[in-house]
């Protein structure tokens, strides 16, 4: 039996065009492995795990069973000045699973705050060991952190900074794709000249008064802009050399997303502190985590050592929460007993070529791709640059493929489990849409 939703607008939408979502709503009803099922029965591709959360594949029984056993078990309990196993095993296991030198996971419920949670752990830092100017931060152009205040002062598209002002003191990097690049396979060489840029921001405020520079190591929903080879290792130098902390927003790029564990693991650099989100549990309870190594952590630890002296004054009811660290935890199992990274590895190349297959179709003016992420960007129509890709996505959904579109791209980043064919179809479904809208 088929049900069509009824909608409304009391669910007030995010990041939703109203007006079109109204006219031809999109209702997700179920889901199986890479795949969605419509309100009218239809099975339609996930290119984008949800919202880039559900790499492991859509309703695993293992996560879905832990979660089911949680409830059962204990549904909530405060982490201020109480705790229950579970936190200190999922915290434990996640540094174990983390590069060195992370040794500490304090919890938060999504990007967003993992975000603001670190800049917060920056300024104090600093503050702590005796440097309290330090308190502006660097971001990037086309970056994007969640959208707590922090975070969108911070993020670096345009459209979602506009309507909210400034909070936080912030400068923007360029952001890292130049135009040499289009159409590269992976990582295009070079680009020392692009983190070069925070040597003038130093010159220009003093490293007295910059706590942190934050960057994804790919930017995700900026369009998939992989960094130059040159990129990470040289914005590191420079923060190593001016006493600057690099923070690396990793809630798209955890978790394989870029082939090994985490981006900082391909790219071979390693921030200060790393944000996590979105996969941690495999999008199927909110949670994030913001890790660092012992020397941050001890700095808060020195700051409060009498008995009664809280270390850490910042926290959310739901830090830890039970039964998202159940899911969690289930979650690594599956991570490491699926080998999550082997299969990415596997899978990148076919998603590379899926995805390049499609560069001389009309509008494409670029393909990018890293692991298992990737994005093509079409030319703007009559000045607009966000209607093409709007039109293809919307025509996709009718097709049997859900495809993210956002700014003048669409962005893919297809779950672990999806096979071969079906990443042949989704390039298939793309090229017919391509062929078919002016
Ligand atoms: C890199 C990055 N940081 C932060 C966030 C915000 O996460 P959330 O929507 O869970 O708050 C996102 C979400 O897409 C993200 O991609």
């Amino acid at each position: 039996m088929i049900k069509k939703t009824p909608i409304n607008d009391h669910f007030w939408m995010p990041f939703t065009a109203r007006n079109g979502f109204r006219k031809d709503p999109r209702i997700v009803a179920a889901a199986e492995g890479s795949e969605y099922i419509t309100d009218d029965g239809r099975r339609v591709f996930d290119s984008i795990s949800g919202l880039w959360c559900c790499g492991f594949g859509h309703n695993r029984p293992e996560i879905a069973e832990a979660v089911t056993r949680q409830l059962q078990t204990l549904d909530y309990s405060p982490s201020f000045q109480l705790g229950h196993p579970l936190a200190f095993e999922l915290a434990e296991r996640l540094t174990r699973i983390a590069p060195e030198p992370f040794e500490h996971a304090f919890f938060t419920n999504s990007g967003s705050e993992s975000a603001d949670t670190s800049l917060k752990i920056a300024r104090a830092y600093w503050r702590m060991r005796g440097q309290p100017n330090k308190t502006r931060f660097i971001g990037r152009i086309k970056g994007y952190h969640g959208v707590n205040f922090a975070g969108t002062s911070l993020g670096g598209i345009g459209p979602n900074r506009k309507l909210f002002g400034q909070l936080a003191e912030a400068d923007h990097l360029p952001q890292t794709w130049r135009a040499e690049d289009v159409f590269t396979k992976g990582q295009p060489q070079g680009g020392e000249e692009l983190a070069n840029h925070l040597e003038q921001l130093v010159g220009l405020h003093d490293a007295s008064n910059i706590a942190a520079v934050i960057v994804e190591p790919v930017a995700g929903s900026g369009g998939v802009l992989v960094p130059p080879s040159a990129y990470l290792r040289r914005l590191r130098e420079i923060c190593s050399q001016h006493n600057i902390l690099l923070i690396f927003d990793e809630v798209i790029t955890g978790f394989a997303r870029t082939g090994a564990g985490f981006g900082a693991q391909t790219f071979g650099v390693m921030p200060d502190i790393m944000n996590l989100a979105k996969t941690l549990t495999n999008g199927v309870i909110p949670m994030g985590a913001v890790l660092t190594g012992k020397e941050i952590y001890d700095a808060f630890v020195d700051d409060a050592q009498a008995d009664h002296m809280i270390a850490m004054p910042h926290g959310y009811t739901y830090s830890a929460h039970p039964v998202a660290c159940a899911a969690a935890l289930a979650a690594l199992d599956v991570f490491e007993q699926d080998n999550m990274v082997g299969r990415a590895t596997k899978l990148a190349p076919v998603l590379q070529e899926s995805l390049h297959s499609l560069r001389d179709l009309p509008h494409v003016v670029d393909v990018r791709n890293i692991g298992m992420m990737g994005a093509l960007q079409l030319a703007p129509r009559e000045g607009d640059l966000t209607v093409r890709p709007y039109e293809v996505g919307v025509w996709c959904w009718h097709h049997g493929l859900y495809v993210r579109w956002g700014g003048d791209t669409l962005q893919f980043a297809p779950p672990f489990t999806s096979t071969e064919d079906q990443l042949a179809q989704m390039a298939q479904t793309l090229r017919e849409a391509l062929l078919a809208l002016k």
